[in-house]
């Protein structure tokens, strides 16, 4: 299967987790898990904005930085762009936060709530230049059917 393949028929998997589920936790726990657990990434979860800052939510993999400024490292700026930002080489990203040293790329899609950023979905991988605008796309259709089930 290639990547669009396994992507689509997560997209599907997701539809039907999160169907009769409209707990926004809970749904980022199992959303997490299945990227993860489908792909192998080394890190996958979200950060959800609270206040002015985002905080670590439900993930996969090690540890990680509990809380990021508004506009710093990739998921802050992607908060502050509203937009999702693919990063080939995190060492050549300015103001990069390594939660880990392994991670070496990176992609964070932004989660709308009446137009607003209320999280956003981080994925590291521990090889450079994993993530193209096929991820970029898919994960943002499965954010995008999480962002449906909100209230
Ligand atoms: N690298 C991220 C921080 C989160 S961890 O990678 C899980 C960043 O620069 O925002």
């Amino acid at each position: 299967m290639n990547k669009k393949e396994i992507y689509e028929e997560l997209y599907e998997q997701t539809k039907a987790l999160i169907k009769n589920e409209n707990d926004i936790i809970a749904n980022m726990a199992n959303i997490a898990a299945i990227i993860h657990e489908r792909f192998h990434f080394w890190w996958t979860g979200f950060y959800r904005v609270v206040n002015n800052e985002l905080i670590l939510g439900p993930f996969q993999g090690p540890i990680a930085c509990t809380r990021i400024p508004y506009g710093k490292g990739v998921c802050g700026t992607s908060w502050k762009n509203a937009s999702s930002i693919i990063v080939e080489d995190v060492h050549q990203f300015p103001g990069h936060i390594a939660c880990s040293s392994a991670s070496n790329s990176e992609i964070v899609v932004p989660m709308f709530k009446n137009n607003e950023v209320v999280a956003v979905l981080d994925v590291d991988s521990e090889k450079f230049a994993t993530f193209d605008e096929t991820d970029k796309e898919w994960l943002e259709r499965i954010i995008g059917l999480m962002e449906n089930s909100l209230h």
